[in-house]
């Protein structure tokens, strides 16, 4: 009995490729239609949802790392690549695992792109996805604004490992990317929708245009505006993310994702070339099921981070500060953000308070954090509470002096992301605590 049981709960056993085929169909087509709906919200809700084994309102975790067949010979139709995830055939979890499949889904859908593949970090997102898209020798050509991470991994790691080279450029100078994207020798044009930490926000459709008039991939980090901007709908090819921010919202977690065509997803999986295959950043299926519980309330997140940030972008302007933030007029990417972004979720979540020294930055970053409770001094992004950090002397420190000048990080800005917790009016009076604290003692060192 308990045999029989195990056999029947076997989804594959019994049922002939024409059936598979049908369900298959049935699954593709769900997914197409998820991935032609403009808003990400409503594409997410088009997703079709997995329900537990025992009709639980939330999907099951797949925790095996290997998966049984029913005949001998599955198992070479499997590694022959005739049989797949699509028809729910699973072979190991560093290849597919169907809990971590089910996020690549909701990612898929989030971003509007054919399929998506999660991994163990954003870090890992973008060395796969641009491993496989570049061979030894290719030519990438980025944003010379990208987080310290990626520009490192770019200017140091990849000439070194494997002789990748990259030509830095400031993307809202149309004509120098024009010059800097080779035909036949670029591969990739790579930058952040809105940057780290300076948040200059990319042209995507317009750098679209010119890299694909080259044949060239755009990969594009969308890493600071889940929901605010959809680089996938606006002619992006791929879109990484490093999930660890706004998409888990918990600072609990690394994770990262890579969107794009199945063509590409089913590329880095390939078990002889495969770049997520071979180097293997897998995600845990434990940790796929956390944050995929985690996307239904993403958009309503977004538009609370979005708000707050604002709102107080335009006091502390108003209050005669230096802030940084492509919702207000003056940014120079007002109007294009405005053009580009989805409707009603906001400017993002992230504004820049230009201290000018490191000391003054510090010195209220202290207040915010020991005195008043504004925020928490901590680098990362996306988090419930307000986060602040000091972008030179940390998340961008791999850049050097003059790589920080040409993105133009000063010494004192400080970028703050913020979150939602307590009230906004709450949230605004202990920042202006603090300010005004800072303001009548310039001197003194800061008793806590
Ligand atoms: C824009 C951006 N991309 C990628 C990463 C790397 O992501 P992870 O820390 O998840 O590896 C970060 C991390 O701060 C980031 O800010």
């Amino acid at each position: 009995m308990a045999d029989a049981t195990v056999i029947v709960n076997k989804k594959r056993s019994g049922s002939s490729d024409e059936q598979w085929d049908q369900i298959a169909g049935a699954k593709k087509q769900l997914l197409n239609k998820a991935g032609h709906v403009e808003d990400p919200a409503a594409a997410l809700a088009n997703v079709r949802h997995e329900f537990g084994e025992h009709g639980g309102v939330n999907m099951s975790i797949e925790a095996s790392a290997t998966f049984t067949v029913m005949e001998p010979e599955t198992m070479g139709r499997m590694f022959s690549g005739e049989l797949g995830p699509d028809r729910d055939f699973f072979i190991y979890s560093r290849h597919f695992n169907p809990t971590v499949l089910n996020l690549g889904r909701l990612m898929a859908a989030l971003e509007g792109t054919e399929a998506a593949y999660c991994t163990a970090s954003g870090m890992s997102a973008i060395s796969s996805v641009l491993l496989q898209l570049c061979s030894t020798g290719g030519h990438i050509v980025a944003s010379n604004t990208l987080y310290g991470g990626t520009h490192a991994l770019l200017t140091h790691f990849f000439p070194r490992a494997c002789g990748i080279t990259t030509s830095f450029v400031d993307i809202r100078d149309l004509e120098v990317v024009r010059r800097e994207v080779v035909e036949g020798k670029t591969k990739v044009l790579y930058f952040e929708s809105m940057s780290n930490p300076t948040l200059t926000v990319g042209n995507v459709p317009e750098l679209c245009r010119i890299a694909h008039d080259k044949g060239v991939t755009v990969v594009v980090d969308n890493t600071f505006a889940p929901m605010v901007v959809s680089p996938a709908r606006l002619g992006a090819d791929v879109v990484v993310h490093s999930i660890s921010k706004y998409i888990s919202g918990g600072a609990d977690i690394i994770a990262g994702a890579v969107c794009g065509p199945a063509s590409l997803v089913n590329s880095m999986m390939d078990l002889h070339q495969g770049s997520l295959m071979l180097l293997g950043p897998t995600m845990n299926p434990k940790v796929a099921f956390e944050l995929s519980e985690r996307l239904p309330h993403l958009g309503l997140r977004m538009k609370e981070h979005c708000n707050r940030a604002l709102v107080y972008a335009t006091r502390m302007k108003k209050l005669g500060l230096k802030v940084v933030y492509p919702g207000l007029e003056d940014h120079p990417d007002h109007t294009l953000i405005k053009s580009i972004a989805n409707k009603d979720y906001g400017y993002g979540g992230i504004l820049c308070l230009d201290m000018e020294t490191e000391e003054r930055a510090s010195r209220l970053m202290n207040l915010l954090q020991n005195c008043t409770q504004f925020g928490l001094m901590a680098v990362s992004l996306g988090y419930y509470e307000t986060l602040m950090s000091c972008s030179g002397s940390s998340t961008s420190s791999e850049m050097n002096e003059e790589e920080k000048q040409l993105a133009g990080i000063s010494p004192g800005l400080i970028r703050m992301s913020i979150g939602y917790t307590g009230t906004l009016e709450q949230k605004w009076t202990q920042f202006e605590k603090a300010l005004t604290r800072m303001q009548q003692d310039k001197t003194a060192p800061i008793s806590i």
